[in-house]
């Protein structure tokens, strides 16, 4: 059973609460019984108990609970401990229907995907490009993408520091309907390494050349100093011109979009942190959460967002 404190109660606190809430279910059943009042009502002198208050000449009678009340009360009680005993509340006892928040999850989704796998499927043999252009299919693409997609990647779609932006035509690993379809099956990683080892005067110098590939303001003369380092150490990812390489994920730093630069935040310090610290963008495959199906649509959507 899972609850606030993980996946079980301890023995101690199990118990506790067992105790409490048979405890208090005896005790509503006590008071029940001792207070029942069975006399009948006149008795046969015609008298009439009364409770002793009484206002403007009134009294109040001491009658006993209407029988179809005190029945009410028995049936709440009995239910109460028929409902205990087979469903989980009284301490980690499963109940003895083993009924979960988890088997009852599991049921309703292997029910909705029933009803909605023919829906998806029969999208699934329209090619992206195709599916992109049906503004039906887009509207159940879109769904999928805003439960999905939108935590990340924003409603829009538009990114965010880290996270790319969907609806442009700059893309870290391609954006052909056959590589969105790889992207969200399998996951990306992007690995961006360190370059401590450079030292700050050679990271600030190569970080000045990336600025001057990208035509962004920058110190030329460190520039010029920067060029072999990015040479050396950069071009076997980013590509000779720095114009990336969609293989690794290692973004074209000649277009003045960046994936790692805070809103308002000074270009150069954006690649100074990149390079001191590396980067690690992580994108988590998709198939295993939504299925083929839904990826296929999922990707035709992201596909007709920058087509
Ligand atoms: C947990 C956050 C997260 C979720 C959820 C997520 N993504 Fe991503 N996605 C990322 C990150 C981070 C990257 C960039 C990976 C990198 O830096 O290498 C990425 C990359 C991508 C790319 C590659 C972009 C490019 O330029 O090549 C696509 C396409 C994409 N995501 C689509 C989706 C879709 C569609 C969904 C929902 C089905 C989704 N993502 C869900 C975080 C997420
Ligand atoms: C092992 C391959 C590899 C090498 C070598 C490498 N990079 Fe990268 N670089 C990447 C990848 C992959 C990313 C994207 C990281 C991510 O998606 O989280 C990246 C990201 C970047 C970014 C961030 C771009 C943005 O849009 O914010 C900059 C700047 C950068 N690299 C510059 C350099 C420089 C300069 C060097 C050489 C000193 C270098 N890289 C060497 C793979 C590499």
């Amino acid at each position: 059973m899972n609850n606030l404190w993980g996946d079980s109660l301890s023995g101690f606190w199990s118990g506790w609460i067992i105790v409490i809430t048979l405890g208090t279910i005896a005790f509503c059943w006590w008071i029940l019984f001792a207070n029942r009042k069975t006399d009948k009502v006149p008795d046969a002198e015609g008298n009439v108990d009364t409770t002793g208050h009484q206002a403007d000449g009134i009294e109040e009678y001491d009658n006993p609970l209407p029988r179809w009340w005190f029945m009410l009360f028995v049936g709440t009680i009995i239910f109460s401990l028929g409902y205990l005993a087979l469903y989980p509340g009284l301490g980690n006892y499963a109940g003895l229907l083993g009924w979960t928040q988890e088997n009852q999850w599991d049921k309703e989704v292997a029910r909705a995907e029933e009803r909605y796998a023919p829906i998806f499927a029969k999208y699934n043999d329209i090619p992206v490009p195709e599916l992109a252009q049906d503004a039906e299919a887009m509207q159940v693409g879109e769904r999928i993408y805003l439960n999905n997609c939108a935590v990340c990647h924003g409603s829009n779609a538009q990114g965010g520091y880290g996270f790319p932006n969907l609806t442009d035509d700059a893309w870290l690993y391609g954006g052909t309907p056959e590589a969105i379809k790889t992207t969200l099956t399998n996951g990306r990683n992007g690995l961006m390494p360190a370059w401590q080892q450079l030292g700050e005067t050679n990271i600030n110098n190569v970080a000045n050349y990336v600025l001057a590939l990208s035509g962004a303001d920058h110190d030329a003369e460190a520039a010029a100093k920067g060029q072999p380092i990015f040479a050396a150490s950069c071009v076997a990812c980013h590509g000779p011109e720095g114009k990336g390489n969609q293989a690794l994920g290692a973004p074209d730093l000649t277009d003045d979009i960046w994936l790692y630069r805070q809103p308002g935040q000074p270009l150069l310090e954006a690649v100074l942190q990149t390079l001191r610290n590396g980067r690690n963008g992580h994108m988590p495959a998709q198939a295993p959460y939504i299925g083929e199906d839904k990826v296929h649509l999922v990707a035709a959507y992201v596909y007709s967002l920058s087509n």
